[in-house]
């Protein structure tokens, strides 16, 4: 028996059942140090494409590149034993055709050890998710505000406020569960519309900036533990860890330059 096979990790029918029953707990996570103290917690951790702002600076998600997400996939997975690890696809790895998103998908699997795949878009989508999921690719939607669409959307917005657009996003919920997603996250979205939603679909929905009536919450642990300068709206700081930080980098350098940095004497425990 190789030690992979004593790891036992919540599966994606697992995630699935919890439709309606208690609330499925998330957060992303991009390496093995954190992944490994989320994973204490958390039913499944996504590694998200928000890496490449939260981590790599980028202005967007739309140019971080496949490789990045394996390299953190893997991290992830390594650090982490029993929630379900889910990785996002990146932008221009399957929109193209059903095949290109079967290849690129079951690179991220084959290569991370993840469980599912991520990818954003509704009823567009909806034949992708279908081809992936009887080859055996588990497909976590991902509807409402898409980042990867920022461009088209113009920007960063809450989907919904116009009610006229609510039929457009329910038929994006029905069409990724038909077509097999096992959960969808409902991003950015006016809660009236994602509670109605979550009342349609029999697949779980988890919220992010949507409501609390989801079946589950997600949210980027550098949000929520105060590491990133800025956060939405929606984000309640958990910890703040930003101030904590840089008080110790501070003091270190305070020390090193007053010589007062102990010696190894001072500080072998
Ligand atoms: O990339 C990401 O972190 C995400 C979550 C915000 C759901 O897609």
């Amino acid at each position: 028996m190789s030690v992979q096979s004593k790891i036992r990790r919540n599966t994606v029918p697992q995630i699935a059942a919890r439709k309606g029953g208690e609330p499925i707990v998330s957060l992303t996570s991009y390496h093995a140090h954190t992944a490994a103290i989320v994973d204490k917690y958390a039913d499944f951790i996504l590694v998200g494409d928000s890496l490449g702002m939260v981590m790599h600076g980028m202005e967007s998600t739309v140019g971080v590149p496949l490789e990045l997400m394996i390299m953190h996939g893997k991290a992830v997975v390594r650090g982490t034993q029993k929630a379900l690890i889910v990785v996002d696809m990146p932008f221009g790895t399957y929109e193209e055709s059903p095949s290109v998103a079967f290849r690129n998908a079951a690179k991220i699997m084959k290569e991370t050890g993840c469980g599912a795949v991520k990818l954003e878009g509704g009823a567009r989508m909806a034949e992708t998710i279908r081809f992936l999921t009887e080859r055996g690719i588990p497909v976590m939607a991902h509807i409402g505000l898409t980042p990867q669409s920022s461009h088209v959307m113009g920007g960063f917005k809450t989907q919904g406020r116009d009610e006229d657009s609510w039929p457009l996003h329910e038929a994006d919920a029905k069409a990724v569960a038909e077509a097999g997603a096992f959960a969808v996250v409902l991003e950015g979205m006016v809660e009236p519309l994602a509670a109605k939603i979550t009342k349609q679909i029999d697949i779980p929905t988890i919220g992010i900036g949507a409501s609390a009536d989801c079946d589950g919450q997600i949210l980027v642990l550098e949000d929520m533990l105060g590491l990133n300068e800025w956060t939405p709206k929606f984000v309640k700081v958990y910890g703040n860890l930003g101030p904590a930080i840089e008080q110790a980098v501070s003091d270190y350098a305070d020390e090193v330059k007053n010589r007062t940095f102990p010696g190894p004497e001072q500080v072998y425990r």
